[in-house]
């Protein structure tokens, strides 16, 4: 069947990224532009980031819609992550959202991010039901639809593994993101260190390992600590992955947010994946990381399936859960 037409466009703002894309009804990306606060030493400060999201965001908007070719009069919805996040990051996003959706009289949505995550990572890989694995700078969890709702099965305690790799790196030196130079070590020469290794339940507590990792790091081989941070973080974070997979008998394992970037943590998952027959997916790269394709996507999916917002609904939620969001678009 034809789907009708329609075109969205996103804006993302709930951390380092402000993101605007256009997509239409089959996923098709029309645009996806943004500007990312990146540093060469130490970390991403709140305010400051916001008033970088502030400087760029006309101009982000402009070239979405320049690339795009697609005029205001046939933009069908607006959509913005409304959380989680950092607050004034996020009250960016939903004011250029707010201004666009009240300027060209359209259908305001605020979704929540991680949501935005899995159906944008669903819908360019294909897979239907899988077990998600959102990891990123402030987020890790272990999700899967059951009963109407997206369902944390195991989650951080503490930090997102993402952080915690950008804190280690900038321990020895390095800016935002660590991450990358980190994953090119792990599949260097080294020597395995054995690091705290936390599982709680379903749950991970990643803490006591990076303090250890640290303290290793100023004593050893700076590529040695780093190798067994990354090996102990992934390997929790694996063995909750498949305790989620035995438990719902699912068969797919989707990987998310910008530590899905890591090759490491895709080999990793992988061979848990290929010893009990679940396949891995990871979407392409600029799916991954935050980008206004998440709330694009996803505002187009909710709009889809007939959900509205009042203006007050679309009040920003730093604490947004992904378990708190009715997913009225899954039928089961
Ligand atoms: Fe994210």
């Amino acid at each position: 069947m034809k789907q009708k037409k329609i075109i969205s466009l996103g804006c993302e703002s709930t951390a380092h990224t402000f993101g605007i894309a256009i997509v239409d009804q089959n996923c098709k990306i029309l645009a996806n532009e943004k500007d990312s606060v990146t540093t060469t030493e130490g970390g991403m400060v709140p305010r400051e980031v916001a008033n970088h999201h502030f400087l760029v965001a006309a101009d982000v908007i402009e070239r979405a819609l320049q690339k795009s070719g697609v005029s205001a009069e046939q933009i069908d919805v607006i959509s913005f992550s409304k959380g989680p996040g950092m607050g004034p990051c996020l009250k960016v996003g939903a004011l250029a959202a707010r201004a666009l959706a009240l300027a060209w009289n359209k259908p305001l949505l605020g979704v929540n991010h991680p949501v935005g995550h899995i159906e944008i990572g669903k819908a360019l890989t294909n897979c239907k039901d899988p077990i998600v694995v959102y990891a990123s700078g402030a987020n890790t969890q272990i999700i899967g639809y059951q009963n109407g709702r997206y369902r944390v099965f195991g989650e951080t305690l503490d930090t997102g593994i993402g952080n915690v790799l950008d804190s280690f790196g900038r321990s020895i030196g390095f800016g935002f993101p660590a991450g990358p130079v980190l994953d090119q070590w792990y599949f260097q020469e080294h020597e395995f260190l054995e690091m705290p290794y936390s599982v709680k339940g379903m749950d991970l507590v990643f803490s006591g390992l990076l303090t250890y990792a640290q303290q290793k790091a100023s004593k050893q081989n700076q590529k040695d600590a780093a190798y067994s941070l990354l090996h102990t973080a992934f390997a929790m974070l694996t063995e909750v992955t498949e305790r989620a997979l035995a438990h719902t008998e699912k068969k797919e394992v989707l990987i998310v947010g910008g530590v899905a970037a890591s090759k490491a943590l895709r080999q990793m998952m992988r061979q848990m994946g290929d010893a009990r027959g679940a396949k891995v997916f990871v979407p392409p790269f600029a799916a991954c990381v935050d980008s206004g394709l998440l709330p694009a996507w996803q505002g187009l999916v909710e709009f889809r399936a007939g959900k509205k917002q009042r203006l007050e609904e679309t009040a920003v939620n730093p604490m947004f859960r992904v378990d708190q969001v009715d997913v009225n678009w899954i039928k089961n």
